[in-house]
């Protein structure tokens, strides 16, 4: 992408934003957004972003993208900062903000960091990635973590389990008597991204967290081609023998809606899952459960979504600043996270108003910091640059798909990571 984004970024008058924040206000100011925060309980949450913006004078105007894990949102994206005509504001996650930030359209937040202390408030974790050379460049508005289990609660006692699985072996014992008791055993959807979170979890549990890093994270290829990678595979095609037909095309919030509705026993998703069931009024326990994906306990494979904001000119500023700064507020961040069932990107907000599974999110995260085993998710693009992630998602794809062995995958995982993009 860099390469061609180049030439066409000289020539974008995008150089006026040399940051002022402070121009005199002339009436409402707008705030354009584009981010595929598109499901129930995404809506949801940004509505507590856009509330606070209006209390400020400022009215969001949306440019909504849907498809999980933001790949087409990419696309519109890219586009429009080619055509010169980027928005405002942009949702980002992982390797993607210093790729952007590397093309030189995205503004210096600095001089509100340092009013606010972002410094201070933002765990280290999320700095890796908001702080592009010294500056900062994105505002975090969330911490998610991609391995999660969640249940039907109905679904497991009509298939005669009395507790989630804790280990592998459980996990696959638990799937195999939900398909015969006649429901879809693992509800998911064929889209690469939704495979690739899956497979989080699954080396995760295979592996162990030093595994995870050596092999995602480090790309060193003789841990990505290796016995355990290969087992991971294996993993990979027994999970692909308990989802339904109609897999192929399914969005991640329709499958959660198979566990909602009682039609499906498991779903592997990352907790933005939580915002579906808490959109839809399901109590955790009662409903639904949910559990580190099984052999993953202790662990967590996180990214954070961030706001970026791009240099478009003097009449921006003033909103987005704004902007900007209610995404740190405290406030926002606890009312945007209860609902999105995502953990605040500020050290010490109060989780006493998250349901139990959020507060398990939070205490989760904060255990994993301590204990070293936080590690990014490859799937949502903490782990690799973006050209490498989507060279890893082809092959875990195809893999889940058939295409290709466990074994031809580990090679090819291992050939990927080589590979100069
Ligand atoms: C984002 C989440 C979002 C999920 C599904 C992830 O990539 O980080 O905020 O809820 O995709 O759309």
């Amino acid at each position: 992408m860099q390469s061609t984004l180049k030439p066409f970024l000289s020539a974008l008058a995008l150089a006026a934003a040399a940051a002022n924040w402070a121009p005199a206000r002339a009436g409402q100011d707008t705030v354009q957004v584009l981010h595929w925060w598109t499901a129930g309980g995404e809506a949801g949450a940004l509505q507590v972003l856009k509330d606070e913006l209006l209390r400020h004078d400022v009215q969001w105007q949306d440019v909504p993208i849907a498809g999980g894990g933001g790949a087409q949102a990419m696309t519109t994206l890219r586009a429009r900062v080619l055509a010169g005509d980027p928005p405002s504001a942009a949702q980002l996650a992982g390797f993607d903000i210093a790729d952007w930030s590397h093309q030189g359209v995205l503004q210096d937040l600095n001089p509100i960091a340092q009013r606010q202390d972002w410094a201070r408030k933002v765990p280290k974790a999320l700095q890796d990635f908001d702080v592009y050379q010294g500056r900062w460049i994105a505002a975090p508005i969330d911490v998610h973590s991609s391995n999660w289990l969640w249940a039907s609660r109905q679904v497991l006692t009509r298939s005669g389990i009395t507790r989630p699985p804790a280990t592998w072996d459980e996990f696959l014992a638990d799937l195999a008597k939900v398909k015969k008791a006649g429901f879809v055993a693992l509800a998911a959807g064929g889209q690469p991204w939704q495979i690739a979170t899956m497979f989080d979890g699954v080396v995760l549990s295979t592996g162990g967290p030093d595994f995870y890093r050596r092999s995602l994270l480090e790309r060193d290829p003789k841990v990505l081609d290796s016995p355990t990678m290969i087992k991971a595979f294996e993993r990979m095609s027994a999970l692909r023998s308990f989802v339904d037909q109609g897999y192929a095309n399914r969005d991640w919030n329709e499958a959660t809606a198979m566990i909602m509705q009682g039609r499906a026993g498991f779903q592997m998703v990352g907790d933005w899952a939580l915002g579906e069931f808490n959109h839809a009024r399901q109590v955790p326990g009662k409903d639904y459960l949910c559990v580190r994906t099984p052999g993953t306990q202790g662990s967590v494979t996180y990214h954070s979504d961030a706001l970026v904001f791009f240099k478009r000119g003097a009449k921006d500023l003033e909103a987005q600043r704004i902007t900007a700064e209610a995404v740190m507020s405290p406030e926002v961040q606890i009312g945007f996270n209860r609902i999105k069932g995502s953990a605040p990107a500020l050290l010490g907000v109060s989780p006493e108003s998250f349901n139990a599974c959020g507060r398990k999110a939070i205490a989760d995260l904060a255990q994993a910091d301590a204990r070293g085993t936080l590690l990014g998710s490859l799937s949502q693009g903490n782990a690799v640059p973006p050209a490498v992630k989507g060279a890893f998602f082809d092959v875990i794809a195809r893999e889940f798909n058939g295409a290709i062995t466990p074994t031809e995958a580990a090679r090819q995982l291992a050939a990927a990571a080589k590979a100069q993009y």
